[in-house]
């Protein structure tokens, strides 16, 4: 099988890794890619937002598969279109990227699926915005509706905050994200997040993660893409998994079904549990970046086999074997990162590092130049282990930061703190 992974972070290479020691894949394709990602895969520059552009290398490279890691070609309706020209794709259409790109029609759906989440208003302007608020009181979430790169969400713990949120957002300060806004209740709890691979009609769970959104030591600071991650997460016991399976993965694939936009892909459940209760606190439609490195190494070859089944609609029957075994990722970050950063430093040590079933370095905003491995992003590298315990997993990762040569860089020293 001809394969062809689009995306270039870490995400994406802990899938191009993954899918390379299977032996099915006989050819493996990525676009962009990124240096570690070259090592395994032959990489190409392509606007990978382009349904035709990325048809037309699907075809000039034969490729019998493509996997699609991030979410703006979902939103782009690539994998529609790969699909309207008979090329097997692991991804939803626009219409299931919905559940990402819009969080009012993830509300509506929850709200006919009867999904347990925050209670919420929709606005399309800032007067009743504000009015609700004031009514409502803190603390109180503002959200843009729309993709805003994580940054559409305001956690306001009291009303002021709230209303200056209201007022960004309406302003435009996210573009045209912020011309409408979803006011939501407060959830109290721990986060989780909870993967699965849908078919149209079945799912199958195939593991759990936390991550670290927070860039400072003990979860302070501004928010990131993620610092770090482990699986799986405690907090979701298996009754727990059931229940979220029951509760809310199956009445929204339901519902999804019911208005004819069956979602194929990964679904990505950003919950909030409290005293055993798990509420969706969101959707994606993509794998987490960095949780997908922990779910990845703990999956290993069999997961292109399940994507496989997700895209073909074969799901029924398949379950994720995984060892009782735990993952972290420790995420290295240029310094300055989520603020402004430079980039162009050179990294070394890295051929120091093992790169087995057990512990792997995946690159994110990397490239390779004259021989060396140039550091071009925020999050550059995904330090991942994996051992029969989370200590363990933790313990073999940060002896492999230690390892990495890389005085321009970051990264937290206590990753997996709640868990441990
Ligand atoms: P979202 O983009 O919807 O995932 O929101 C980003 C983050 O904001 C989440 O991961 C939560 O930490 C927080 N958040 C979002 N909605 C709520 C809510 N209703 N209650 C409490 N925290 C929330
Ligand atoms: N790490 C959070 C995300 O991928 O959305």
């Amino acid at each position: 099988m001809r394969i062809l992974v689009l995306g270039g972070g870490g995400r994406e290479h802990a899938l191009v890794w993954a899918v390379a020691q299977n032996p099915k894949c006989d050819a493996l394709f990525c676009t962009p890619g990124n240096a570690g990602i070259a090592e395994i895969a032959e990489c190409h520059d392509l606007d990978i937002n382009s349904p035709d552009l990325v048809l037309s290398f699907v075809q000039e490279k034969e490729v019998d598969f493509v996997i699609v890691g991030p979410e703006a070609p979902l939103v782009a309706g690539v994998a529609e279109h790969l699909r309207r020209h008979g090329i097997l794709t692991f991804g939803p259409d626009k219409r299931g990227a919905e559940l990402e790109a819009s969080k009012n029609y993830t509300k509506e759906i929850c709200a006919a699926a009867g999904v347990p989440t925050a209670n919420y208003a929709h606005f399309t302007d800032a007067e009743a915005a504000r009015a609700y608020v004031q009514a409502q009181g803190a603390p109180i979430v503002i959200k843009a509706d729309g993709l805003a790169a994580g940054k559409g969400v305001v956690v306001a713990m009291d009303v002021e905050t709230a209303l200056d949120a209201v007022d960004t957002m309406f302003d435009g300060a996210f573009g045209t994200a912020g011309a409408e806004v979803v006011i939501e209740e407060f959830m109290e709890g721990e986060e989780a997040s909870f993967f699965v691979l849908c078919d149209g009609t079945t799912a199958v769970p195939i593991g759990t993660a936390q991550d670290h959104k927070r860039v400072g030591e003990g979860d302070t600071g501004p928010n990131t893409g993620g610092m770090g991650a482990y699986s799986p997460a405690p907090i979701l016991t298996p009754e727990l998994c059931d229940r979220v399976m029951d509760e809310i993965i199956y009445p929204t694939l339901r519902e999804l079904q019911k208005r004819g936009t069956p979602f194929q892909g990964v679904l990505y459940a950003g919950l909030m549990i409290k005293e055993g209760h798990a509420r969706l606190v969101e959707y994606n439609v993509r794998f987490g970046d960095p949780e997908c490195q922990v779910l990845m190494m703990r999956l290993g070859a069999q997961a292109l086999d399940l994507m496989e089944a997700a895209a073909r609609g074969d799901l029924e029957g398949c379950a994720a074997n995984w060892a009782k075994d735990h993952a972290m990722t420790i995420v290295m970050a240029a310094k300055g990162y989520p603020g402004s950063y430079e980039k162009g430093s050179v990294i070394s040590g890295l051929e120091h590092l093992p790169k087995t079933s057990k512990s792997m370095c995946f690159h994110a905003g990397t490239s390779s130049q004259e021989g060396k491995i140039i550091a071009t992003g925020g999050r550059v590298l995904n330090v991942t282990a994996r051992g029969e315990s989370l200590r363990e997993a933790r313990d073999r990762a940060y002896e492999m930061v230690s390892e990495v040569e890389w005085s321009e860089g970051f990264y937290r020293k206590d990753i997996g703190w709640r868990a441990l």
